[in-house]
């Protein structure tokens, strides 16, 4: 059965539940304190995605600097990865900053992170730059989306 999916704002409650799993069943880049420093943080916004049924499948959050925003974080649960939750919430995240008249969102992603490029690059992410060796062996690409631009 299709179950609906929801994106609400990411609080520390939500964080609490997925503590445990975290790792396992979510990703290893970011751990417990880190996340729930940026939870804490007045210039992070988070989001969820959730089920219908309380399942939280996914999360993911900018750092606003001035105006600009930084993805800093989307993860989609493993059993729910290729089924557009990604997409839903990198969606989200574009109308938050487009909400917030913000001028770009950008980001940095390993270069063997194929899932995560195309996602960002169906959403118009533009590659703007390269971090040699920002990984343990591999380069960090950096990405641009731009947002509310001029129309005059
Ligand atoms: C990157 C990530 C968030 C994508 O989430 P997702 O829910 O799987 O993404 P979606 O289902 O919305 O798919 C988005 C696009 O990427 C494609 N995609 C998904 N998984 C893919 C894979 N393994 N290889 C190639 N393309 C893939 C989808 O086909 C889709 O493109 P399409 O609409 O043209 O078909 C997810 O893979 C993840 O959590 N990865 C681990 C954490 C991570 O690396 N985060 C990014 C850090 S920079």
């Amino acid at each position: 059965m299709l179950k609906k999916i929801d994106i609400q704002e990411m609080s520390l409650n939500d964080l609490e539940k997925i503590k445990d799993i975290l790792i396992s069943d979510f990703d290893d880049f970011w751990n417990y304190n880190i996340l729930k420093d940026e939870l804490e943080s007045p210039n992070s916004k988070y989001i969820i995605a959730k089920t219908n049924d309380g399942e939280i499948i996914g999360f993911a959050g900018i750092k606003i600097i001035i105006n600009t925003a930084d993805i800093m974080n989307i993860v989609v649960k493993k059993s729910w990865r290729n089924q557009g939750v990604g997409s839903l919430l990198l969606n989200n995240l574009v109308s938050i900053c487009k909400d917030l008249n913000l001028l770009s969102l950008s980001l940095e992603v390993n270069e063997d992170n194929h899932p995560a490029i195309h996602l960002y690059e169906k959403f118009g992410f533009k590659n703007i730059g390269l971090r040699k060796n920002y990984y343990k062996n591999n380069d960090g690409i950096v990405m641009e989306y731009s947002l509310n631009v001029p129309t005059d």
